[in-house]
């Protein structure tokens, strides 16, 4: 399973790149506005700090807007995939884009059929929103065990689950389990999925046994 980050926070960026475990990046309009930055000026220097495919979402929401959004976008960064959403708008915009050999992923998806359309539609990624479900009542975890099963019905898909808007580290335990590609975490959820209260009192016991050994 890859790990993206899901921020815009270049410092979280780097802390994340430096523990050796991070595959990608994605960002949105909402994490881009709380950099107080430009939109280019972040992204430009994620693309330079990561390896792995960074999403860059358009602000656009027709067609001809979001081809020329992406055009630039891919400027920004050898690694620059772009994002766009769930319309039929977006799903036009990803079949001219991936045809052009440009990844995308396709966000703002809250259903297994509109996977399938994301699917059809030659998507890279497919990004449900595990935690905005939750939000409404919904089982979030169902929508990727759903969409697993469909994809793995039809051997010609290749476009990957990456599950997002996750919440807590039982998103991204429940994703593992249930064989998503790729799971996007906000930097907190990276920092929980390292803890635990064994591993706490361990080393503090192996750091108090450590002193009684004789040094000579
Ligand atoms: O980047 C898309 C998604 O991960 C957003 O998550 O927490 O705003 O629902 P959230």
């Amino acid at each position: 399973m890859q790990f993206f980050i899901d921020t815009g926070d270049v410092d979280e960026i780097r802390e994340a790149q430096s523990l050796g475990i991070l595959d990608g990046v994605t960002t949105n309009p909402s994490l881009i506005a709380r950099t107080g930055r430009t939109h280019k000026e972040v992204i430009v220097e994620i693309c330079e700090i990561v390896d792995g495919p960074v999403s860059v979402e358009v602000n656009a929401e027709d067609y001809e807007g979001m081809l020329a959004e992406a055009e630039e976008f891919v400027t920004w960064g050898d690694n620059a995939i772009i994002k766009v959403p769930l319309t039929k708008d977006g799903l036009k915009a990803c079949k001219a884009l991936t045809d052009r050999g440009v990844g995308v992923n396709v966000t703002l998806c809250f259903s297994a059929n509109q996977a399938l359309l994301a699917a059809k539609a030659g998507a890279t990624y497919i990004s449900p929103f595990v935690g905005r479900l939750d939000d409404i009542g919904q089982d979030g975890m169902n929508l990727i065990a759903e969409i697993v099963e469909v994809y793995a019905n039809y051997p010609w898909i290749d476009t990957q689950i990456l599950v997002a808007s996750v919440r807590h580290p039982m998103h991204v335990h429940q994703s593992a389990q249930l064989g998503a590609d790729v799971a996007t975490l906000p930097f907190k959820v990276i920092d929980q999925m390292f803890k635990h209260p064994l591993t706490d009192i361990g080393l503090a016991k192996f750091a108090a046994d450590a002193k009684k050994v004789p040094t000579s």
